[in-house]
Parts: C-alpha cells; sequence; structure tokens
C-alpha cells in the first residue's frame, strides 16, 4: 500500500499572501522531485463555488451558523473527494485554508471557536502541518486595495478582522505555526520553504 501523504494547511486573514505563498511552495516541492496536490477553500465545487459568489455579494445576509454548515458541508466534499484520494496516493497536499478559517472567521461573529474546531475534527483529516501566516490588518487590507483591482469582498472589513486575526493567534498546537507574513513575498516564501523542509525532514518524508 502507499505510504500515506502529508497534509500542509496554509491559513490567515484575507490580504495575507497566503494564495501566492501556496503557489510557490508548490513549485518548490514539485522542483525537489515531490508530488504535489495544491487545493483550496472555498473549493472550485458546487458549494464551494455558492460559498465565493455570496461572499462576493453586497451583504451578508446569512447567520453564523448557516455560514459554519456551509463551509463544513464544502469541506466535507473536499477531504472525501480530493483530500483524502491524494493521501492515500502518498502526494503532498496543500491547501489554501481549511478547518482554521471556520474557527477564526465563524468564531470571530461570536460561534465558540474551541466547538467550530471540535466539530470540525470529527469531520475532517487533521493536517500534518498548518501555518498560520501573520501581519497587521492595516498591511493585509492595503494589498487588497492595491493592483489588481478587485471587488471587496464582505469579509473584508478591519472590525472583523481584527477579530477574526484574534483568534487566528489564539490558535496553538504541535502541528501548528505561526508565520509573519509581512515582509516581501520572496522573503516569506523562503521562510516557508525552510518551514515545510525542515519539517518533511523530521516527519521522515525526505
Ligand atoms: P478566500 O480565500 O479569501 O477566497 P478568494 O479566493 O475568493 O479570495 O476565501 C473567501 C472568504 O471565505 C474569506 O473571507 C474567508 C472566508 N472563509 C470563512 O469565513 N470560513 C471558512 O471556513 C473558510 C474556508 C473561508
Amino acid at each position: 500500500m502507499a505510504r500515506r501523504g502529508v497534509l500542509l494547511a496554509l491559513e490567515g486573514i484575507d490580504g495575507c499572501g497566503k494564495s501566492t505563498q501556496a503557489g510557490l511552495l508548490a513549485t518548490a516541492l514539485r522542483d525537489r522531485g515531490l508530488e504535489v496536490v495544491l487545493t483550496r477553500e472555498p473549493t472550485d465545487g458546487p458549494l464551494g463555488q455558492q460559498i465565493r459568489e455570496y461572499f462576493q455579494g453586497p451583504t451578508r445576509y446569512l447567520s453564523a451558523k448557516e455560514e459554519l454548515n456551509l463551509f463544513m458541508a464544502d469541506r466535507r466534499e473536499h477531504v472525501e473527494e480530493v483530500i483524502n484520494p491524494a493521501l492515500a496516493e502518498g502526494k503532498v497536499v496543500i491547501t489554501d485554508r481549511y478547518y482554521y478559517s471556520s474557527v477564526a472567521y465563524q468564531g470571530a461573529l461570536g460561534l465558540d471557536p474551541d466547538r467550530i474546531l471540535a466539530q470540525n475534527e470529527v469531520l475532517a483529516v487533521r493536517p500534518d502541518l498548518a501555518v498560520i501566516f501573520t501581519l497587521p490588518v492595516a498591511q493585509a487590507l492595503a494589498r487588497l486595495s492595491g493592483p489588481p483591482q478587485r471587488p471587496r469582498q464582505v469579509s473584508e472589513d478591519p472590525v472583523y478582522l481584527e477579530r477574526v486575526a484574534t483568534l487566528y493567534a489564539s490558535l496553538k498546537g504541535p502541528h501548528l505555526r505561526h508565520l509573519d507574513a509581512s515582509a516581501p513575498p520572496p522573503a516569506v516564501h523562503d521562510a516557508l520553504l525552510h518551514l515545510t523542509l525542515e519539517f518533511l525532514e523530521t516527519a521522515g518524508r525526505r
């Protein structure tokens, strides 16, 4: 049987640069001969697309609980259809957002973060390593308002994002790392790659 792969999750507030970093990390690991699956939440499946449309809309009319249920339903499919099959084939899976997004973002709407975490740990496979990008909210919002211009999402509100950032900062665990993402992208990439390779080394995957 193929050796189980590795699941890496990248997390952080809107504008922290994790999508750019996910792409750079995937390329760097492929260059080192690893088989990498790069994926994201909300997913590109039907539920994920529905969620994206909702967040690009003018108002946030769903309750926190309804939002959480949507993200969890999307995640359930993500795990069953993308993540678990790739792990069974021994691949390195990089997911741009995972269940810590629900803990931070739906927690910031008033739901109990510990409960969100517990519900998700039942539903979704635990990442081997989760990296949470940290940077000041003002810097993240400035990045989002720079080019390329794109419509603002309803979640990109400074007061809300401060609460999201605080919840991310409170997350701790042996498989969780907080990484300063305020430096220019190449420097953040170097730090992320270093951390990832060190992890893979220790886990005996390289
Ligand atoms: P984002 O990664 O910003 O998507 P895009 O590619 O459209 O920039 O995710 C969209 C929003 O969804 C973002 O504000 C975070 C939010 N989100 C949650 O609130 N809970 C979750 O569980 C997930 C996965 C995302």
